[in-house]
């Protein structure tokens, strides 16, 4: 189980501070959330941010653009420190290509799918990518209502990692705190990502060791275990 506290939700006025103190969190990778104002309605940081950050944690950075043109911010961030880029799949056309640029740059690709978009739009890449993100709220903005209508999604994501013999990890994004992070554990997902619910806590190391100990208790493969 992977626990990812999402930066956006930290103190911008002291990144560096915020990212040392996921480090020491206990947490095991640090979510960056790019957002272009166009893909959608909302701006973040680029990769100047990343690459003042990365100094100040081992983490693997998990970089999730959410950006119309991916293609000219990849290699942009890949230089600045991103260990794992996700692409979303509303992108169409555009994904296959991305994929392949993702992997000649040597990272791991992540592939993201949007509550009202169909998982089905995933299954074409699912032996190509190291994880698939469950979109559970709109994206653009942190602090959102957990959509319990993509739940369905992660059991399917299961399924066919599953029937398939795939190794992708399925993440959740959105929303998530220790009640949701549950729900979506028992329908199979393994990497949380969550801002508001953890960096809300005054001890985010207290709130990280939460999480996981809930996750852990929640794991569909553990319930197997007990029968
Ligand atoms: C949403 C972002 C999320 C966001 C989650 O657009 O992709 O990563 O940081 O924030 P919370 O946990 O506050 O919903
Ligand atoms: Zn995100």
């Amino acid at each position: 189980m992977i626990i990812a506290p999402s930066l956006l939700a930290a103190d911008f006025s002291r990144l560096a501070k915020e990212a040392q103190r996921v480090s020491k969190s206990g947490a095991d990778w640090l979510h960056l959330d790019i957002m272009d104002g166009h893909f959608v309605p909302n701006l973040s940081f680029g990769p100047a941010v990343v690459k003042a950050v990365r100094p100040f944690s081992k983490l693997f950075f998990d970089v999730h653009l959410m950006c119309s043109r991916p293609e000219i911010l990849l290699e942009p961030f890949a230089k600045a420190g991103a260990d794992e880029i996700i692409v979303h799949v509303e992108l169409g056309e555009q994904v296959e290509p991305l994929i392949w640029k993702i992997k000649n740059l040597g990272k791991k690709i992540g592939l993201a799918v949007n509550p009202p978009t169909a998982i089905t739009e995933a299954e074409p890449f699912l032996d190509k990518i190291d994880l698939l993100l469950v979109m559970t709220v709109n994206p653009g903005f942190g602090g959102q209502e957990f959509i319990h209508e993509t739940l369905p999604k992660i059991q399917q994501a299961e399924a066919w990692r599953r029937e398939r013999k795939l190794h992708y990890r399925i993440s959740v994004d959105g929303g998530i705190n220790n009640q949701t992070a549950a729900e979506c554990a028992r329908a199979g997902a393994d990497t949380f990502v969550a801002g508001t619910s953890l960096f809300g806590q005054r001890s985010l190391k207290a709130a990280v060791t939460k999480m996981r100990k809930t996750v852990n208790g929640a794991d569909p493969g553990l319930a197997d275990l007990a029968i």
